[in-house]
């Protein structure tokens, strides 16, 4: 526990889990589960912006993720179609920048489009920023930075005796994007499923076994709690953070 509770963590990040299940449950298809779980994602934003989370990023589409059913993989993109055309105009209202992280590159041409005119309205907001984390896995994202980096080296732009983490991470999606302090799963699985492996490093953790579906305002507050008692260490030891230094 903290001296002192943490502060409303800047930046949030959810690995959305259980739709299928919520649907099954329900003798529904798993497409059934997928679009209550944009009714969610819509009421996370702005349960987020409320809360003063600077940054939610949501894992929407995994790299592996196209290894699904063609059907389900499909009705998944016309879903994202749909909720970046009709979210577009509730962003701007409340002032909320978008961004994607991931291969955006190879997602069909129709999705893009929606994407890069979300992207492109929003993105003059400063406060508060969602990021979709789009045909996104933290391995790809290795080998584009490395591959960036490796070209910036080549270029002469970086001496490889520079190399550190502030020179590297600076060639991830997440550039200009601070770390997430916390992350969430819901659905009861306790795994971070190739999701902001390195930007994670020093996150807390909160799983929940609530199905994205049925995830609400007070279950993200529950997670912020839980967040807010535990003691960030960073690989000191807790006395060390108990000094205060007066020099
Ligand atoms: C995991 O549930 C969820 C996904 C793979 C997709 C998440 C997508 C949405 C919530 C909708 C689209 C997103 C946006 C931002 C509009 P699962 O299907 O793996 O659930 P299961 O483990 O119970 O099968």
């Amino acid at each position: 526990m903290p001296e002192t509770p943490n502060p409303t963590p800047a930046h949030v990040a959810i690995i959305m889990d259980g739709n299928g299940r919520w649907a099954k449950q329900r003798g529904l298809p798993r497409i059934e589960g997928h679009r209550r779980g944009v009714e969610t994602v819509r009421s996370i934003i702005d349960a987020a912006k409320e809360l003063g989370i600077r940054y939610l990023t949501l894992y929407a589409f995994s790299v592996e993720n196209w290894k699904r059913p063609q059907d389900e993989v499909g009705a998944l993109m016309s879903l994202l179609e749909y909720f970046l055309k009709r979210e577009t105009a509730t962003l701007v209202k409340n002032q909320v920048r978008l961004l994607a992280i991931g291969r955006t590159q190879d997602l069909p041409e129709f999705v893009r489009r929606q994407l890069e005119a979300a992207i492109a309205a929003t993105a003059h907001f400063t406060g508060h920023t969602l990021v979709l984390a789009l045909n996104y896995g933290s391995r790809t994202e290795v080998i584009d930075a490395a591959r960036a980096y490796a070209a910036a080296v080549a270029a002469g732009k970086i001496s490889p005796d520079d190399s550190s983490w502030e020179t590297f991470s600076r060639h991830l999606y997440t550039a200009d994007l601070p770390d997430p302090d916390l992350v969430i799963r819901t659905s009861g699985e306790y795994r971070v499923s190739n999701f902001l492996l390195l930007q994670a490093a020093y996150s807390e953790f909160v799983f929940t076994p609530v199905a994205w579906p049925d995830f609400t305002k007070a279950d993200l507050v529950a997670a912020i709690a839980a967040y807010s008692k535990r003691e960030r260490r960073y690989g000191q030891t807790s006395e060390q953070l108990k000094t205060v230094t007066t020099d």
